[in-house]
């Protein structure tokens, strides 16, 4: 898809589709009564019939009038006083959505009523416009086969309208970072979507290799023999009910030992369960199929430094993807089996669907045995997230409030949700094993708090660690995203990365 920026007024685009935010209750003066005039009261005649209430994402094709397109598409924003990066960018998603199955080459998008709802800033919605519309234009359903009528239309253009007189340049570097982002969040969602026969370790680790060799990207891929030699026990347990064997994956940009811009050498580490049967804890069925997504952490992680390589080469960073398949079997770990992790803690097994924090702590200990300063690791890690905060906040943890705002900034310009939840030390006698230093799982009581509570054994360094194991996919289609992996905390991954460049 390219884009092209215009500086004009939103009548004198010719496209094939003009889309039309709307955010508030519509006023039909100025630009927006122009508008409607020259569509011959279209807008106005969709909004008495109760199209464009302001319930966000609502999006109703009209006829152009002697507007110099074929179709109108007006968009809901929502109320104006709940308008933020997010809605914005999933307004533009939605309107690609609205779109499926329609041929349209070009579509040309106003972005003033965007601009003036994030208090001004053009470039800003040419970003989230861009990406919204890369983003709304995923569609899982052609994964495995050609089924363009359920896809959303692939654009050839997408025509920007800013202002007259606003900065082009500005504009288009927006624009252009968007589409980078989207592009990289779909990636993430792509992969994720994959089903389990199809992305095993091995698997995910070739396309890792694939992107990193695009990106000009380091990558080392450790197999269970070297994982053993390394001692990482926890990540080898998950893996050994499998036939197919885990694989750690390791990515990186920026010569060794070198920092960023903020001294840090940041670690993204994510969880990469190709399956999750819950190995010898084995899940019920419902839904089992579900956990081919437990994956979508480290198909985010790799997507994410991949899209920090094309808006800022060079920068150090690096991306840490344990995979694994969790499976019972002959070799399967079982509920008391007693492993050493690779910074040394001997871990009582006693819940083999508690596998995530398994392999993320062995992730992070070999992070920052690389030389890793931040950690921010994110999984699909508990259903208790899911529960107590649905589909669209992402619950966290961190080691220390700076490093926490640090996270939770990135969010904030990335337009993703996140809420901090807390580490409790007094719940650590849950934790205690006979056996060992810790077990893997307590009592259901705080369950949520305990998941963070294992991870934060396994790092010396400033962690963060997002749980998206209710925001990671959707489990049925939204006005803004299909049904499947979202690409929820790649941007934010990106935006905390480049805070790091010069
Ligand atoms: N991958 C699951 C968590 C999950 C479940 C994410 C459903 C999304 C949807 C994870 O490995 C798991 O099984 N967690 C257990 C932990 C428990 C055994 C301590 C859970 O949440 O029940
Ligand atoms: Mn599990
Ligand atoms: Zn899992």
């Amino acid at each position: 898809m390219q884009i092209r920026v215009v500086a004009a007024r939103p009548w004198e685009v010719s496209a094939d589709l003009l889309i039309v935010p709307v955010v508030g209750d519509p006023v039909f003066a100025d630009e927006l009564g122009e508008l409607d005039r020259r569509c011959g009261g279209e807008l106005a005649a969709l909004e008495s019939f109760g199209e464009l209430r302001t319930k966000a994402y609502n999006a109703a094709l009209g006829a152009p009038g002697e507007l110099p397109v074929r179709r109108l598409l007006a968009v809901s924003g929502g109320k104006a006083d709940e308008f933020d990066r997010e809605v914005a960018r999933r307004l533009a998603a939605s309107a690609l959505r609205r779109l499926v199955g329609r041929r349209v080459g070009a579509a040309a998008v106003w972005l003033a009523p965007i601009a003036t709802g994030l208090g001004g800033d053009e470039a800003l919605a040419a970003e989230l416009v861009a990406r919204g519309i890369v983003e709304g234009g995923f569609e899982p359903k052609t994964i495995y086969r050609e089924d363009s009528d359920a896809a959303p239309p692939q654009l050839d253009e997408l025509v920007l309208i800013g202002a007259p007189g606003s900065d082009q340049a500005a504009l288009a570097a927006g624009a252009n970072r968007g589409q980078i982002i989207g592009e990289g969040a779909n990636i993430a969602r792509r992969l994720a979507n994959r089903a389990a026969n199809d992305v095993t370790p091995i698997v995910l680790a070739e396309e890792a290799r694939a992107i990193a060799e695009a990106h000009g990207l380091a990558i080392d891929v450790i197999d269970e023999r070297r994982a053993a030699e390394m001692g990482m026990g926890m990540f080898l347990a998950v893996g050994k009910g499998s036939d197919n064997p885990p694989r750690m994956i390791v990515m990186r940009s920026g010569e060794d030992g070198v920092h960023d811009s903020l001294g840090r050498r940041l670690a993204l580490i994510g969880k990469g369960v190709c399956f999750d049967s819950g190995g010898i804890s084995i899940k019920p069925a419902d839904r089992m199929e579900e956990m081919k997504m437990d994956k979508t952490g480290a198909c985010t992680v790799i997507a994410a430094i991949a899209t920090v390589s094309r808006l800022a080469p060079g920068l150090p960073l690096l991306a840490v993807a344990p995979a694994v398949e969790n499976m019972p079997g002959g070799h399967a770990t079982r509920p008391g089996d007693v492993v050493r992790a690779l910074n040394g803690t001997m871990v009582d097994i006693i819940n083999t669907d508690a596998e995530g924090r398994l392999i993320l702590g062995d992730a992070m200990t070999y992070a920052e045995q690389l030389g890793a300063t931040h950690l921010v690791d994110v999984a699909t890690l508990t259903g208790a997230v899911s529960r107590a905060f649905g589909n669209q906040v992402t619950g966290g943890f961190a080691s220390d409030d700076g490093w926490w705002g640090q996270v939770a900034a990135a969010g904030e310009r990335a337009g993703e949700r996140y809420w901090r939840i807390p580490l409790v030390p007094d719940y650590a006698p849950d934790m205690d094993s006979w056996y060992g230093d810790v077990t893997n799982s307590g009592s259901a009581e705080g369950s949520l708090v305990k998941s963070g509570m294992f991870l934060d054994r396994f790092h010396t360094v400033p962690w963060a660690h997002l749980d998206i194991g209710g925001t990671g996919y959707y489990r049925k289609a939204l006005p803004f995203a299909a049904r499947g992996a979202g690409g929820v905390t790649h941007a934010t991954l990106v935006e905390l990365a480049l805070a790091g460049r010069d």
